[in-house]
């Protein structure tokens, strides 16, 4: 029989974490209590090997999240759009970052149509539509990995692209609130965050961005891979 005792030791975790931040800083649960004032809004992955703060290593109150299966921003999304409306009209955050990862498991089940067999099919089914969108670029990729990873890239540019297109940014940027939207993507094998060349600052013509960042996207691959071809073992960072 299951009972509370089974995560007695993670609510032992708990207490010596809270112990430790308060050994170096006697003040930080009362201050943070008392208000947050993040500057960043994270959109990403649910992976558990993502974790927001510590990937760009915030402390608590430096970041607001919202994470779901592959870092999904839909517009008929009550949850998500909530979260980015709190953030830009309540918090007045100046940064939305889309983080996307290599290896997304939501990712690689709509690139190879496969079934999760419940509610999550319909959720990757965004997923899917980019995937049809950009087929023309997935073919020329030279196998299923390679396509994979190029398709986290288009998810991350075309959800940036939806956060931009969301009403709540929108009015924001027209009433002159700073804010900036980038597309980012995370390496599970390296722990590195790259940016994909996506910050918009303003309500430029989406088509045009989206022509723009598939151009940096596709430019960096083949320089990645060219890279790889002459036995530079450097990584990509861009
Ligand atoms: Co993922």
């Amino acid at each position: 029989m299951a009972g509370a005792e089974d995560l007695q030791h993670l609510i032992e975790k708990n207490a010596r974490w809270a112990e430790r931040v308060v050994k170096q800083d006697p003040d930080f649960f009362r201050r943070l209590a008392a208000q947050q004032a993040p500057e960043y809004l994270w959109i990403g992955c649910s992976d558990s090997r993502v974790p927001a703060n510590e990937v760009v290593d915030l402390a608590p109150g430096e970041l607001f999240v919202h994470r779901n299966v592959a870092n999904v921003v839909n517009h008929s999304d009550l949850n998500c759009q909530s979260v980015i409306q709190f953030a830009i009209d309540v918090l007045k955050v100046r940064h939305i970052m889309v983080v996307g990862h290599y290896g997304c498991s939501g990712v690689n089940a709509a690139l190879t149509c496969t079934r999760v067999n419940g509610v999550a099919d319909y959720w990757l089914g965004h997923v899917r539509d980019i995937a049809c969108r950009h087929q023309g670029l997935l073919d020329l990729e030279p196998d299923e990995r390679h396509q994979l990873s190029l398709l986290c890239e288009l998810n991350v540019m075309e959800q940036s692209l939806n956060v931009c297109s969301s009403q709540t940014v929108v009015d924001c940027w027209a009433r002159g609130q700073a804010l900036t939207v980038h597309g980012w993507i995370y390496g599970l094998g390296d722990g590195r965050v790259r940016h994909l060349n996506i910050a918009v600052s303003g309500p430029d013509d989406v088509g045009q961005l989206r022509q723009q960042a598939l151009h940096d996207i596709t430019a960096a691959r083949k320089a990645s891979a060219e890279r790889k071809r002459l036995g530079d073992t450097v990584p990509a960072s861009r």
